[in-house]
Formats: C-alpha cells, sequence, structure tokens
C-alpha cells in the first residue's frame, strides 16, 4: 500500500465518530429488514445517519449522497452537514445510508451503512450514473488489472500474478441481464462467477478479504458506490479502476454539471478517493463483511462495523451493544 500523509484535518474527526453514525443509520433501518419496503428502509437509514452526522463538529459536505437537489430530501449531493459550519475543519463526505435496499426488503445478505470521509475534493463528485468496474485485493503488482482491455487479459493476468490458472478464479459480478456477455466470456474460461443480487459495494471489498474466496469484482455498478468501493480499498489495499457509463444526453451532462470534462477516462483508485480517507460501515443484514444488526431477548441490539484510515492502514472491527430504549 502506498504511503499517504496523515491529514490532520481528519485527526480532529474522531475516526470512531464515523462508526456511531453508520450504526445509527443500520440500526434505524434494521426494524425494516424483509418488511418488502425498499423505501422505508431507505429513508430511516437516510434520516438516522443525517441526525448522526449533524451532531458532529465539523462543516461536512455531501459530494455523493442520495441524488442531486431536487431529486433527495435529504442527504442530497451539496447539502452541508455538521454543527460547525464555517467555523469547523471542512470535509467532504460520500454517503450510503443503506447500501442494499432491495437486499434489506427481502432480508437477503450484505447489506451496509457505509460512510467515506476525506479532506475537501478528495472523493470523486461522480453522477448517479452507472460505472463499469474492475477490482482486485492486496498483493498484486501494480498494472495487474486494466479495464480498457478484455475481461480475458484481466482473469489471465490475475491468474498468472496469482500463480494459478483462470479456470481457479472466483469472480464477483451483479446479476444483471447487462452483464450476459460478461459472464459468457467468463464461463468460456472455466471461472467460478459469484452472483450477486445487489450490494456492489460489499462485492469489491470482498476481493480484499481471502476468506470470501473472491479473486476478481467485474461488471457495472452505480458509479456512488464506486467511489465508496475505491475509499474502502484505499484502506485495505487492492486496485479498482471505474469508467463512468452514460445511457443517454441526460446522463453526460449530469457529469458535465460535476466538473467533469473527459467522460472516457479510466479512473484509478486514487483519482476516485484520493489523499486521507477514513472508511466506516456497518452491517445491516449479515455478509461477508459484517455481521447484521440483531435484536436480543434482553432488550440489547448488537451491531458490527469496520472503520478504516487510508494513512495508517489501521482497520478496526467495532462490536457494538446498544439499549434498544434509545433506539425506539
Ligand atoms: P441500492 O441500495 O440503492 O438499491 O443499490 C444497490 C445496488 O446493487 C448497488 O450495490 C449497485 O451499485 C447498484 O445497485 C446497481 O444498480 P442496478 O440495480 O441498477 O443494476
Amino acid at each position: 500500500m502506498t504511503s499517504t500523509p496523515r491529514s490532520s484535518t481528519l485527526d480532529r474527526v474522531l475516526v470512531l465518530e464515523m462508526v456511531r453514525v453508520t450504526e445509527n443509520a443500520a440500526i434505524a433501518c434494521s426494524k425494516l429488514i424483509g418488511r418488502g419496503d425498499e423505501k422505508a428502509a431507505d429513508a430511516a437509514a437516510v434520516e438516522a445517519m443525517r441526525d448522526a452526522l449533524n451532531q458532529l463538529d465539523f462543516d461536512g459536505t455531501v459530494v455523493i449522497g442520495e441524488g442531486e437537489r431536487d431529486e433527495a430530501p435529504m442527504l442530497f449531493i451539496g447539502e452541508k452537514v455538521g454543527r460547525a459550519q464555517g467555523t469547523g475543519p471542512r470535509i467532504d463526505i460520500a454517503l450510503d445510508p443503506l447500501e442494499g435496499t432491495t437486499i434489506t426488503a427481502k432480508a437477503g445478505p450484505n447489506a451496509l451503512a457505509v460512510l467515506a470521509i476525506s479532506e475537501q475534493g478528495g472523493l470523486l463528485n461522480a453522477p448517479d450514473v452507472y460505472m463499469d468496474k474492475i477490482a482486485v485485493g492486496p498483493g498484486y503488482p501494480a498494472g495487474t488489472i486494466d479495464l480498457s482491455k478484455s475481461a480475458t487479459w484481466n482473469v489471465q493476468s490475475v491468474a498468472a500474478a496469482k500463480g494459478v490458472k483462470a479456470d481457479e478464479l472466483i469472480v464477483c459480478v451483479l446479476d444483471r441481464p447487462r452483464h450476459e456477455a460478461l459472464i459468457t466470456e467468463l464461463r468460456g474460461l472455466g471461472c467460478g462467477i459469484m452472483l450477486i443480487p445487489d450490494g456492489d459495494v460489499a462485492g469489491v471489498i470482498a476481493t480484499s478479504n481471502p476468506d470470501t474466496g473472491i479473486d476478481l469484482y467485474m461488471g457495472s455498478g452505480g458509479a456512488p458506490e464506486g467511489v465508496l468501493a475505491a475509499a474502502a480499498l484505499r484502506c485495505v489495499g487492492g486496485q479498482l479502476q471505474g469508467k463512468l457509463v452514460f445511457r443517454n444526453e441526460d446522463e453526460r451532462g449530469r457529469a458535465r454539471r460535476w466538473g467533469i470534462t473527459d467522460l472516457d477516462r479510466i479512473y484509478a483508485l486514487e483519482d476516485l478517493a484520493a489523499g486521507d480517507v477514513i472508511f466506516a460501515a456497518t452491517g445491516v443484514t449479515d455478509g461477508s463483511l459484517l455481521k447484521g444488526v440483531k435484536r436480543r431477548r434482553d432488550g440489547v441490539i448488537t451491531t458490527q462495523s469496520v472503520v478504516m484510515r487510508a494513512s495508517s492502514g489501521t482497520i478496526r472491527w467495532v462490536d457494538g451493544e446498544h439499549r434498544a430504549h434509545r433506539h425506539a
């Protein structure tokens, strides 16, 4: 992992405070796990995350949020959060209060409450379009993956670097009709494919965890999720490249509004999340990264979170026990 100077701005924002924010969101939406209502689950997480952010002493700006101002009532892109506006450290925030709304509604695996922060300007202001992504975990030489090359080239490159055959690799892909050609190509190479229904932030992070068995992540998902996943990989190591995918003129216009001029650019990890970055996530439902929120018979709510920092590479796993009456 490259060493990144520790930011004094982020030093002033307590790392563990980030966990408080994602815990709050996860607990709030956990009441809606398996209730078949994506919107209600998302709304609960959004409101709780916003409340928690507004208790922190910083001058925060949401750069990746719930949508543009006219689309999202809360945590929209550009919204100011934190109670030290104009006086506290200026922080950019990428957030997804509930990554995996459908997963939560169906009580499936890997739903997360997620947040990343950087100094001002550290996180790409990505429009809410798709992003073509490729990611591998840590330990591979630079250049092992290359989004400008074919899936076959990338699989063979990772296999060679790992010292195995292509048919021994496991690739995680979102289960979508748009990935049919990719899946056919990977099957032709004999790769194992883990098809996930949703939740590609967890899918990308899974490449960094040998327990998951996943070597590579490939395919398109949300661009905001790409920035969040990049922030996580900046902390744990690994490589990711992303390219925005535009389906129409409206989407190209959105990108231009956020100051993106080269619409064909392939973004490397540091282009998506630069400088010192803190990433935090709390499990909503059980998954490969974290356990989900549980309600014990004694009225205690348990959570599991991870918070990590790019400059130090420190990863903290946080088990929380919360009194249910405070989250009624
Ligand atoms: P939501 O939590 O907003 O539902 O996003 C879930 C997700 O699966 C992301 O992880 C992924 O990046 C994106 O949706 C993929 O979009 P689509 O469902 O349109 O393929």
